[in-house]
Protein backbone atom coordinates (compact mmCIF):
# COMPACT_ATOMS: atom_id res chain seq x y z
CA UNK A 1 0.00 0.00 0.00
CA UNK A 2 1.09 3.31 -1.00
CA UNK A 3 2.35 6.01 1.94
CA UNK A 4 1.40 8.85 -0.14
CA UNK A 5 -1.04 10.96 1.02
CA UNK A 6 -2.66 12.21 -2.11
CA UNK A 7 -4.33 15.35 -0.48
CA UNK A 8 -1.18 16.89 -0.70
CA UNK A 9 0.23 16.03 -3.92
CA UNK A 10 2.62 19.32 -4.18
CA UNK A 11 4.65 17.90 -1.15
CA UNK A 12 6.05 15.45 -3.28
CA UNK A 13 7.50 18.02 -5.69
CA UNK A 14 11.39 17.78 -6.64
CA UNK A 15 13.92 20.65 -8.01
CA UNK A 16 16.65 18.45 -10.81
CA UNK A 17 18.35 20.44 -13.18
CA UNK A 18 19.44 19.46 -16.96
CA UNK A 19 22.97 18.36 -18.00
CA UNK A 20 23.69 22.63 -18.34
CA UNK A 21 22.27 23.28 -14.74
CA UNK A 22 18.92 24.61 -15.55
CA UNK A 23 16.38 23.91 -13.09
CA UNK A 24 13.04 22.52 -13.61
CA UNK A 25 10.11 21.08 -11.27
CA UNK A 26 9.53 17.77 -11.14
CA UNK A 27 6.18 16.55 -9.83
CA UNK A 28 2.38 14.77 -9.94
CA UNK A 29 -0.07 15.86 -12.79
CA UNK A 30 -2.81 17.58 -11.16
CA UNK A 31 -6.49 18.08 -12.53
CA UNK A 32 -5.60 21.98 -13.52
CA UNK A 33 -2.56 20.39 -15.75
CA UNK A 34 -5.65 18.76 -18.24
CA UNK A 35 -4.88 20.84 -21.56
CA UNK A 36 -1.21 21.41 -21.08
CA UNK A 37 -0.98 17.64 -20.78
CA UNK A 38 -2.98 17.02 -23.96
CA UNK A 39 -0.80 20.18 -25.90
CA UNK A 40 2.26 18.44 -24.92
CA UNK A 41 1.43 15.16 -26.42
CA UNK A 42 0.52 16.66 -29.62
CA UNK A 43 3.65 18.59 -29.57
CA UNK A 44 5.76 15.78 -29.76
CA UNK A 45 7.04 14.38 -32.69
CA UNK A 46 5.03 11.64 -34.06
CA UNK A 47 8.04 9.60 -34.02
CA UNK A 48 8.20 10.29 -30.22
CA UNK A 49 4.28 10.06 -29.41
CA UNK A 50 5.18 6.37 -31.48
CA UNK A 51 8.05 5.33 -29.32
CA UNK A 52 6.31 6.42 -26.10
CA UNK A 53 3.06 4.87 -26.96
CA UNK A 54 4.10 1.98 -29.47
CA UNK A 55 1.57 3.24 -31.84
CA UNK A 56 0.22 6.00 -33.79
CA UNK A 57 -1.69 8.13 -31.33
CA UNK A 58 -2.05 11.98 -31.64
CA UNK A 59 -2.96 12.57 -28.16
CA UNK A 60 -3.94 10.50 -25.38
CA UNK A 61 -7.63 9.14 -26.02
CA UNK A 62 -10.19 9.93 -22.87
CA UNK A 63 -9.64 6.69 -20.86
CA UNK A 64 -5.75 6.98 -21.35
CA UNK A 65 -6.29 11.01 -20.48
CA UNK A 66 -8.40 9.87 -17.34
CA UNK A 67 -5.53 7.16 -16.07
CA UNK A 68 -3.02 9.81 -16.40
CA UNK A 69 -4.62 12.39 -14.36
CA UNK A 70 -5.65 9.87 -11.77
CA UNK A 71 -2.44 9.78 -9.51
CA UNK A 72 -2.00 6.99 -7.38
CA UNK A 73 -4.86 4.98 -8.01
CA UNK A 74 -4.10 1.17 -8.55
CA UNK A 75 -0.25 2.81 -7.36
CA UNK A 76 0.00 4.39 -10.36
CA UNK A 77 1.00 7.57 -10.85
CA UNK A 78 1.97 10.62 -13.41
CA UNK A 79 4.77 13.44 -13.09
CA UNK A 80 5.45 16.07 -15.01
CA UNK A 81 8.52 17.91 -15.42
CA UNK A 82 7.99 21.68 -16.54
CA UNK A 83 10.15 24.99 -16.88
CA UNK A 84 8.86 28.80 -16.94
CA UNK A 85 8.68 29.72 -20.28
CA UNK A 86 7.41 33.18 -21.06
CA UNK A 87 5.88 33.56 -17.66
CA UNK A 88 3.98 29.75 -18.29
CA UNK A 89 4.58 27.18 -16.22
CA UNK A 90 5.26 24.96 -19.19
CA UNK A 91 6.06 20.38 -19.48
CA UNK A 92 8.53 19.67 -20.71
CA UNK A 93 8.69 16.17 -20.23
CA UNK A 94 6.34 13.09 -18.42
CA UNK A 95 6.78 9.65 -16.78
CA UNK A 96 4.27 7.42 -15.77
CA UNK A 97 5.64 4.38 -13.00
CA UNK A 98 3.32 2.25 -11.36
CA UNK A 99 4.49 -0.19 -8.34
CA UNK A 100 3.89 -3.82 -9.03
CA UNK A 101 4.06 -4.80 -4.79
CA UNK A 102 4.01 -8.34 -5.58
CA UNK A 103 7.60 -8.24 -7.22
CA UNK A 104 8.95 -5.37 -5.50
CA UNK A 105 9.52 -3.33 -8.53
CA UNK A 106 8.27 -0.21 -10.64
CA UNK A 107 7.49 -0.20 -14.07
CA UNK A 108 8.01 3.04 -15.60
CA UNK A 109 7.43 5.03 -19.27
CA UNK A 110 8.53 8.63 -20.05
CA UNK A 111 8.57 11.27 -22.85
CA UNK A 112 10.96 14.51 -22.99
CA UNK A 113 9.60 17.23 -25.53
CA UNK A 114 11.62 17.01 -28.53
CA UNK A 115 13.31 20.36 -28.10
CA UNK A 116 14.78 19.22 -24.90
CA UNK A 117 16.06 16.59 -26.00
CA UNK A 118 20.06 15.73 -25.69
CA UNK A 119 19.98 17.70 -21.98
CA UNK A 120 19.93 15.41 -20.31
CA UNK A 121 16.56 15.60 -18.68
CA UNK A 122 15.20 11.70 -19.07
CA UNK A 123 18.74 11.16 -16.90
CA UNK A 124 17.28 12.76 -13.98
CA UNK A 125 14.10 11.91 -14.59
CA UNK A 126 15.03 8.52 -14.18
CA UNK A 127 17.75 9.04 -11.35
CA UNK A 128 14.90 10.66 -9.29
CA UNK A 129 12.41 7.61 -10.11
CA UNK A 130 15.07 5.44 -8.33
CA UNK A 131 14.59 7.45 -5.35
CA UNK A 132 10.64 7.68 -5.81
CA UNK A 133 10.58 4.07 -5.98
CA UNK A 134 12.82 3.31 -3.10
CA UNK A 135 10.64 5.47 -0.62
CA UNK A 136 7.00 3.17 -2.11
CA UNK A 137 9.26 -0.21 -1.13
CA UNK A 138 10.61 -1.45 -4.67
CA UNK A 139 14.04 -2.78 -5.43
CA UNK A 140 14.39 -2.32 -8.47
CA UNK A 141 12.71 -0.37 -11.68
CA UNK A 142 12.22 -1.65 -15.14
CA UNK A 143 10.55 -0.53 -18.40
CA UNK A 144 9.86 -1.43 -22.00
CA UNK A 145 10.57 -0.42 -25.41
CA UNK A 146 10.62 -0.91 -28.90
CA UNK A 147 13.86 -2.76 -30.20
CA UNK A 148 14.22 0.43 -32.82
CA UNK A 149 14.26 2.78 -30.26
CA UNK A 150 18.19 2.98 -30.13
CA UNK A 151 17.90 6.61 -28.21
CA UNK A 152 15.74 4.89 -24.53
CA UNK A 153 18.17 1.99 -25.44
CA UNK A 154 21.11 4.25 -25.02
CA UNK A 155 19.69 6.12 -22.09
CA UNK A 156 18.74 3.42 -20.35
CA UNK A 157 22.59 1.47 -20.73
CA UNK A 158 24.19 4.97 -19.60
CA UNK A 159 21.77 4.71 -16.73
CA UNK A 160 22.75 1.54 -15.92
CA UNK A 161 19.92 -1.05 -16.75
CA UNK A 162 20.53 -4.57 -17.55
CA UNK A 163 18.51 -5.76 -20.81
CA UNK A 164 16.34 -8.93 -21.26
CA UNK A 165 14.21 -10.30 -24.03
CA UNK A 166 10.41 -9.45 -23.57
CA UNK A 167 8.46 -12.40 -22.38
CA UNK A 168 5.94 -11.81 -24.52
CA UNK A 169 6.34 -9.37 -27.34
CA UNK A 170 9.79 -9.94 -29.73
CA UNK A 171 9.71 -6.34 -31.01
CA UNK A 172 10.12 -4.96 -27.62
CA UNK A 173 13.10 -5.00 -25.22
CA UNK A 174 12.81 -4.79 -21.41
CA UNK A 175 15.54 -2.83 -19.17
CA UNK A 176 16.03 -3.61 -15.34
CA UNK A 177 17.83 -1.61 -12.77
CA UNK A 178 18.53 -2.82 -9.18
CA UNK A 179 18.03 0.31 -6.85
CA UNK A 180 21.62 -0.02 -6.03
CA UNK A 181 22.35 3.50 -3.73
CA UNK A 182 20.97 4.41 -1.27
CA UNK A 183 18.25 6.85 -1.11
CA UNK A 184 19.77 9.69 1.08
CA UNK A 185 22.76 9.36 -1.59
CA UNK A 186 19.23 10.94 -4.08
CA UNK A 187 16.88 12.58 -1.91
CA UNK A 188 13.60 13.27 -2.93
CA UNK A 189 10.87 14.76 -1.53
CA UNK A 190 8.77 11.15 -1.63
CA UNK A 191 11.55 9.42 0.31
CA UNK A 192 12.30 12.35 2.64
CA UNK A 193 8.46 12.23 3.53
CA UNK A 194 7.84 8.06 3.62
CA UNK A 195 10.85 8.11 6.58
CA UNK A 196 9.29 11.32 8.31
CA UNK A 197 5.70 8.50 8.25
CA UNK A 198 7.57 5.30 9.23
CA UNK A 199 9.74 7.14 12.38
CA UNK A 200 5.75 8.55 13.23
CA UNK A 201 4.60 5.47 12.89
CA UNK A 202 7.41 3.48 15.10
CA UNK A 203 6.54 2.78 18.50
CA UNK A 204 9.58 4.55 20.18
CA UNK A 205 8.36 7.78 18.05
CA UNK A 206 5.33 7.80 19.90
CA UNK A 207 6.91 6.92 23.46
C1 LIG B 1 14.36 8.58 -24.90
C2 LIG B 1 14.22 10.01 -24.36
C3 LIG B 1 13.26 9.97 -23.16
C4 LIG B 1 15.61 10.53 -23.94
O1 LIG B 1 15.42 11.81 -23.33
P1 LIG B 1 16.61 12.90 -23.22
O2 LIG B 1 16.23 13.85 -22.17
O3 LIG B 1 16.89 13.45 -24.55
O4 LIG B 1 17.82 12.00 -22.75
P2 LIG B 1 19.19 12.56 -22.12
O5 LIG B 1 19.46 13.93 -22.62
O6 LIG B 1 19.13 12.35 -20.65
O7 LIG B 1 20.24 11.60 -22.81
C5 LIG B 1 20.72 10.47 -22.16
C6 LIG B 1 21.37 9.55 -23.18
O8 LIG B 1 20.43 9.10 -24.14
C7 LIG B 1 21.11 8.90 -25.37
N1 LIG B 1 20.61 9.82 -26.37
C8 LIG B 1 19.98 10.99 -26.20
N2 LIG B 1 19.63 11.51 -27.40
C9 LIG B 1 20.05 10.62 -28.32
C10 LIG B 1 19.97 10.56 -29.74
N3 LIG B 1 19.37 11.54 -30.45
N4 LIG B 1 20.48 9.47 -30.37
C11 LIG B 1 21.06 8.47 -29.67
N5 LIG B 1 21.18 8.47 -28.31
C12 LIG B 1 20.68 9.52 -27.68
C13 LIG B 1 22.56 9.18 -25.14
O9 LIG B 1 23.18 8.00 -24.71
C14 LIG B 1 22.48 10.16 -24.00
O10 LIG B 1 23.63 10.23 -23.26
P3 LIG B 1 24.82 11.25 -23.73
O11 LIG B 1 24.18 12.57 -23.98
O12 LIG B 1 25.75 11.24 -22.55
O13 LIG B 1 25.39 10.67 -24.96
C15 LIG B 1 13.68 10.98 -25.46
O14 LIG B 1 14.43 10.79 -26.62
C16 LIG B 1 12.20 10.79 -25.77
O15 LIG B 1 11.34 11.42 -25.16
N6 LIG B 1 11.87 9.94 -26.76
C17 LIG B 1 10.48 9.69 -27.12
C18 LIG B 1 9.74 8.84 -26.12
C19 LIG B 1 10.47 7.55 -25.83
O16 LIG B 1 11.18 6.99 -26.66
N7 LIG B 1 10.27 7.00 -24.63
C20 LIG B 1 10.91 5.75 -24.24
C21 LIG B 1 9.97 4.63 -24.22
S1 LIG B 1 9.06 4.58 -22.73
Amino acid sequence: MSTLRLEDLRQYSDTLRTREGETFKLRFVEPRDTEELQHYFRSLSTRSRYNRFFGAISELPKGLLHDFLDVGERERFTVVATMMVDGFETIVAEMRYALHAETAAVEFGLSVDDRWHGHGIATALLKNLECRAAALGAEHIFGETLRSNETMISLARKSGFAFVNHPDDWKLVRFDKKIAVAPKDIPCASWRLAALSRQADSPSASA
